[in-house]
C-alpha cells in the first residue's frame, strides 16, 4: 500500500511511500489541476487518486466525485461487525490495505478499569470473539477491550503525514493531528477500501483556520476547537476540509492538535488536519515511529500548503477564519450542543441566568479527546496543588478519568499522574469509551444535574441515558478546576478554595508535560494488539445469536428483465437513512441483518394512504398479511418470492453512509427503487448492493402514477437487458390491475446514473459477489 503498509497486520505503520505520493501528485497537478497551488487537504487528496488519468478535468469542490485510493481502514468494535460481515463475502484473504479493529465501545464504566473490561467479556464475548477470528484470517490487527479508544491507538500507532485514513467511527480526524487525512466513515466505505475498491469523496471545500501567538496560561488546544465550534455552529464546517495555518500551529503540541481534529467533527467537518512540523516530529520519535519523522523531515514541501497558500490564504481557500490564540480564554460548551460556548469569566453570569444547576455531579476527564500525556499531566498537576491544601474533590461530586489507550495509562501510573488523581477522589476507569459513549452504569442520579467533560459531544442523553443531565464540554484542567471547586460558575483565575486549614488559595495556572521525560511506557503485554494473519482460520457465528449472523450472497442478477414486480411502497416526502434503517434500540442488531431489516422503512410515509407511516396494502392477492408494516409485508413477499420495489420522493436515502439501508431492502427481496431524485451516497450503496436505482425522467408526472393505490400495480421493466453506461435509458411497463382486469397500462421512461463497473456489480448481484468472483478466477 502506499501508505507504506505491504501486507499483514501492523502493530505501527511503516513509513509512508512518499516518493509515490510526489509521483501521483506531479501527475495529477500537470494533467487536470493546471499546476495551479494547493492546499495540503488538496494535496494529499489528489496524491490519492485511484486512477488520474480516468479524470478529465479538475475537479470542482462541492461537484466532482474523486475515486481514492485510502493507505489504512480502523474500526471500531460495534461498527466493525457489518463491515467484517460484508467483507467476508469478497472472497479475499486478506484486506486490501492494513486495517486495525479497537474494541473500545463496548465496555460499560461502572466499577473502574479492569472489573469493566471483565464484566464486557461477559456481555460481549461473541463479538469480541467474532471480531478476533476475523481479524485472525484476514490480518487485521485486533486490539482487545481494555487496549485503548480507536483514536488514541491510531494516533500512537497508525497515524501517519500525509497518508489517508478510513475509520469507521465519527471522530476519525484525530489523525489530523499528526498531519494525516483521516475521515470518518459509514461500514460500505471501508469495506470499500478493505476491498480494493476506489472510494468516492465529493471533492471537499477547504476552509483555512489561521491561528496566531500562543495560548495564554490556563488556555489549552481544547479551547481553540471550542472557540471554532462557537464560531461556525455544528453546521458551518459540513462539506469543508478545516486545514489549521498560520505562526500559532508551531506552539501547539502534536496531541493538542489532534484534540482539535477530533472535535472538528463537531461542526460538521469532512475531517481537519494540520501541517506537518516539529510538535509532530517530536510526538512520532516519542512513540518509536522516528522512521517516519525522518522520512517526513525530508518531505517538508510535500506535507503542507504550496508557499502560495501561504502567501495569499484568502485566495486559494474557500474560507479563512482567524483564532488569536493568546486573546483565547478557556470556555464551557454546552449544554445539549457543542457550539453553545461559554467563556470562563462569563460562566457565572450565565450560571445564574439560565438557571443551570451549578453543582457539578459529576466531572470527566480523558476520552479520544483529551487523555494525552499534556492533558493528563496538566490537570494532575493542579490536583497536587489542591492536595498540597488537604483538599480532594467536592463533596458529592464524582471525578472519572478514562486513559485513551494502555500506554497512557501505565505511563500515567508510572509517572505519578494516577497518584495525583486518586489523591484527590479520582476513579481510573478502563482505556475505553466508557461514559463518553454512554456506556455508563450511574449510580444513583435522577433529575436535573450538570457535569462537565473533556470529551467531545454532548447531546441530551449521551452520557448517562438522564435527558436531564446538562453535560458542559471543557478543557481537562477546567473539569479538574470544576472537580476540586464542585461549582460550574467557579473561574479558576478569579476564584478561591478553602484549604484543609480554612485558608483560601488560588489554583496556579496547570503546569504540564508535552511528551513523558522517561519516554512512553508500553503497559501490559495482554494489551499488544494480536496480528496473526490465518487464513485457514474458522469464524464461527453460533447460529442461535440473536447478534450476529453470517450474510449470505446476494443472488445474481437472473439475465431477465424484472417481471412481476409489486410496488411495497410509495413514499412520501423525506425518507432518510434512519427511515430506511432507524438506530436506537436497533444498533444492538448491527451485525444480524435478519433481526435489523424487522426496522426497514419503518419510517417511512406511505402517499397512498395520506402519509400513513409504516403501514401498506397487500399487492398479492390472498397473500397474508392482506395490509401491515412495511417489513411484515416486505417479509411476506420474500417468502413468497415476490420481486418488489420501492417508489420514492426526492432526495431519497439522505443522511447518512449507513449501508444497512441498502442492504436491508435488498435482503428482503427489494430488486429497484425509482425515485423523483437520490442522495447520492444511499444511490451508490445501492448500486452496491445490486438493487438497481432509477430516476423518473419526468419526476412530477410519472411519480403520481404510482402515488395512488400502488398495490394495483404490477410492474415490467424495459431495458435492464443491454443496460449500459452509454444509453442510461430503462422503461417501467406498468398495469394497473382491479379484481383481476387490466384497467391502465403506463410505459414510463427512467433514467440510471450507473457506469459499466456498477452495472457488473448488479448484474453480479453486489459489488462483492463481483471481487469474489474475480477472486476465484
Ligand atoms: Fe469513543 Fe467517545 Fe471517542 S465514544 S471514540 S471516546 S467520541
Amino acid at each position: 500500500a502506499a501508505g507504506g503498509g505491504g501486507s499483514g497486520p501492523q502493530a505501527r505503520a511503516a513509513v509512508p511511500n512518499y516518493a509515490l505520493f510526489s509521483e501521483r501528485l506531479a501527475l495529477a497537478r500537470a494533467t487536470v489541476l493546471e499546476n495551479r497551488p494547493l492546499t495540503l487537504a488538496q494535496k494529499i487528496l489528489y496524491a490519492h487518486l485511484h486512477d488520474v488519468s480516468s479524470m478529465t478535468r479538475a475537479p470542482v469542490a462541492g461537484e466532482t466525485y474523486l475515486k481514492l485510493s485510502p493507505d489504512r481502514v480502523a474500526m471500531q468494535d460495534a461498527s466493525a461487525q457489518m463491515a467484517i460481515l460484508q467483507f467476508m463475502l469478497s472472497g479475499m484473504a486478506q484486506t486490501a490495505v492494513p486495517t486495525s479493529i479497537h474494541c473500545d465501545h463496548l465496555v460499560e464504566a461502572h466499577a473502574g478499569g479492569d472489573a469493566d473490561v471483565a464484566r464486557s467479556w461477559q456481555t460481549s464475548r461473541e463479538i469480541y470473539e467474532f471480531l478476533q477470528a476475523a481479524s485472525r484470517k484476514y490480518g487485521i490487527a485486533f486490539w482487545r477491550p481494555g487496549s485503548g479508544i480507536i483514536h488514541q491507538l491510531v494516533l500512537e500507532n497508525y497515524a501517519a503525514p500525509g497518508t489517508l485514513m478510513l475509520g469507521t467511527d465519527s471522530h476519525t480526524p484525530n489523525g489530523g493531528g499528526l498531519g494525516m487525512l483521516a475521515i470518518g466513515v459509514g461500514g460500505a466505505d471501508a469495506v470499500d477500501a478493505m476491498a480494493g475498491i476506489p472510494w468516492e469523496l465529493k471533492a471537499p471545500r477547504v476552509m483555512g483556520v489561521r491561528l496566531r501567538g500562543r495560548l495564554a496560561p490556563w488556555a489549552s488546544p481544547k479551547d481553540v476547537i471550542l472557540a471554532v465550534a462557537g464560531r461556525l455552529t455544528v453546521r458551518g464546517g459540513t462539506g469543508f476540509v478545516v486545514e489549521y495555518f498560520g505562526d500559532g500551529v508551531a506552539a501547539l503540541s502534536g496531541t493538542g492538535m489532534a484534540t482539535i481534529c477530533n472535535m472538528g467533527a463537531e461542526v460538521g467537518a469532512t475531517t481537519s488536519v494540520f501541517p506537518y512540523g516539529a510538535p509532530m516530529a517530536r510526538y512520532l520519535r516519542a512513540t518509536q515511529r522516528g522512521a517516519i519523522a525522518d522520512a517526513a523531515d525530508a518531505q517538508h514541501a510535500l506535507l503542507r500548503a504550496d508557499a502560495e497558500v501561504a502567501a495569499d490564504p484568502a485566495r486559494y481557500y474557500d474560507e479563512v477564519v482567524d483564532i488569536d490564540l493568546a486573546a483565547l480564554e478557556p470556555a464551557y460548551n454546552g449544554p445539549f450542543t457543542p457550539d453553545l460556548r461559554t467563556p470562563r469569566s462569563l460562566m457565572a453570569d450565565a450560571v445564574a441566568r439560565e438557571g443551570w444547576p451549578d453543582r457539578v455531579s459529576a466531572a470527566l476527564i480523558g476520552s479520544c479527546t483529551n487523555s494525552s500525556y499534556q492533558d493528563l499531566s496538566r490537570a494532575a498537576e493542579l490536583a497536587r496543588q489542591a492536595a498540597a491544601r488537604g483538599l480532594r474533590v467536592a463533596e458529592g461530586t464524582e471525578l472519572l478519568v478514562s486513559p485513551g489507550s494502555e500506554q497512557i495509562r501505565a505511563t500515567m501510573q508510572r509517572d505519578g499522574i494516577q497518584a495525583a488523581f486518586e489523591a484527590v477522589g479520582a476513579r481510573v476507569l478502563a482505556n475505553a469509551c466508557g461514559p463518553c459513549i454512554g456506556q455508563w452504569k450511574r449510580d444513583a442520579v435522577q433529575g436535573p444535574n450538570t457535569i462537565v467533560s473533556s470529551f467531545n459531544r454532548n447531546f441530551r442523553a449521551r452520557n448517562d441515558g438522564n435527558a436531564d443531565t446538562l453535560n458542559f464540554l471543557a478543557s481537562p484542567d477546567m473539569v479538574m478546576a470544576a472537580a476540586l471547586s464542585g461549582r460550574l460558575s467557579f473561574d479558576p483565575a478569579r476564584d478561591s478554595l478553602r484549604a484543609a486549614d480554612g485558608a483560601e488559595f488560588r489554583l496556579d495556572p496547570p503546569q504540564g508535560a508535552e511528551l513523558p521525560a522517561a519516554g512512553y511506557a508500553a503497559g501490559r503485554a495482554e494489551y499488544r494488539p494480536l496480528l496473526a494473519h490465518e487464513p485457514e482460520a474458522a469464524v464461527p457465528i453460533a447460529p442461535t445469536s440473536t447478534r450476529l449472523q453470517p450474510l449470505a450472497a446476494f443472488a445474481p442478477w437472473d439475465g431477465r428483465e424484472l417481471a412481476d414486480t409489486r410496488v411495497l411502497v410509495t413514499v412520501q416526502g423525506k425518507c432518510t437513512t434512519d427511515h430506511i434503517s432507524a438506530a436506537g434500540k436497533w444498533l444492538k442488531y448491527k451485525g444480524h441483518l435478519e433481526n435489523l431489516a424487522r426496522n426497514t422503512l419503518i419510517g417511512a410515509a406511505n402517499a397512498a394512504l395520506g402519509g400513513r407511516v409504516n403501514h401498506v396494502i397487500n399487492a398479492v392477492p390472498g397473500l397474508e398479511p392482506a395490509e401491515g408494516t412495511i417489513p411484515d409485508v416486505a417479509r411476506a413477499y420474500r417468502a413468497a418470492g415476490v420481486p418488489w420495489l420501492v417508489v420514492a420522493d426526492y432526495n431519497y436515502g439522505e443522511g447518512s453512509a449507513r449501508e444497512h439501508a441498502a442492504m436491508q431492502p435488498r435482503f428482503l427481496g427489494c430488486t429497484a427503487v425509482v425515485a423523483r431524485s437520490f442522495a447520492r451516497i444511499h444511490e451508490t450503496n445501492l448500486k452496491k448492493q445490486g438493487v438497481l436505482p432509477l430516476v423518473f425522467a419526468r419526476p412530477e408526472e410519472d411519480y403520481h402514477v404510482f402515488a395512488d393505490a400502488p398495490h394495483e400495480l404490477v410492474v415490467r421493466t424495459e431495458g435492464v437487458v443491454g443496460l449500459c453506461a452509454e444509453r442510461p435509458v430503462v422503461h417501467l411497463l406498468v398495469d394497473r390491475v382491479r379484481d383481476g382486469v387490466q384497467v391502465a397500462h403506463h410505459r414510463i421512461e427512467c433514467r440510471h446514473t450507473m457506469s459499466a463497473d456498477q452495472i457488473a456489480w448488479f448484474k453480479a448481484g453486489s459489488a462483492l459477489n463481483l471481487i469474489a468472483s474475480q477472486q476465484q478466477q
